[in-house]
């Protein structure tokens, strides 16, 4: 397996690995070690091929987004994604972020996300939107696998704050933010707009 942009805490390669997976994690911060190469994907070069390519909160980082793509879908038949959809965070959401961040805090926790959305998105211009992945996504790969999940319990970092996160969002009153994608490599590529 080939895990892309894993980060300088170096991602699920260590889990992979002990699950007994064959697995190389890139990125150009990764970790020291046997399982890392320090280099991006696009200057990965590579004789082998893979089964799959795991990412976890990578590929809305990386442009261009088309080109990566289309190198991946040549390295591994499977795309497996933990992702974060940034662009879905309407006001509600917002809201409820920013005063579970203001509880922690008041309780002497200290969050590790930001207090703020607004600074945050200020911070990250450039990100690839939802949408922009699942399209260029769906153009290459046919889904196996998608699910909606909570996402700012791992920034807020609260004791029990995933399972209110997800009770919310079944309750409809705020969105979820996180997805988990799986998709096997399309026999015929579709161009993005007939994807959509
Ligand atoms: C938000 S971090 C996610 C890290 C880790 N996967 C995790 O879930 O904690 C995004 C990572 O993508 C890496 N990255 C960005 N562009 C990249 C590229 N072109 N090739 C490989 N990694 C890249 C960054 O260096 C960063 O470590």
């Amino acid at each position: 397996m080939l895990e892309v942009g894993c980060g300088h805490e170096g991602g699920v390669a260590p889990a992979l690995a002990a699950a007994g997976h064959q697995v190389l994690a890139i990125d150009p911060n990764a970790p020291a070690g046997p399982l890392y190469r320090r280099v991006t994907i696009e200057k990965f070069e590579d004789p082998g091929s893979f089964d799959a390519v795991v990412a976890g909160l990578a590929l809305h980082h990386i442009s261009p987004l088309a080109s990566v793509l289309d190198k991946l879908v040549a390295l591994a038949p499977q795309l497996i994604l933990d992702e974060f959809a940034w662009n879905h965070m309407d006001e509600p959401t917002i809201d409820w972020y920013e005063s579970q961040h203001k509880v922690l805090v008041a309780a002497g926790h200290e969050p590790k996300g930001p207090s703020a959305l607004s600074e945050w998105r200020a911070r990250h211009s450039g990100l690839h939107s939802y949408e922009t992945l699942r399209t260029e996504i769906d153009a290459r790969y046919d889904v196996r696998h998608f699910e909606w999940r909570p996402y700012f319990y791992r920034w807020l970092e609260g004791p029990a704050t995933e399972s209110l996160e997800a009770g919310l969002i079944a309750a409809g009153a705020i969105r979820p933010i996180g997805f988990r994608y799986a998709g096997v490599r399309r026999e015929t590529e579709r161009s993005p707009a007939e994807s959509l």
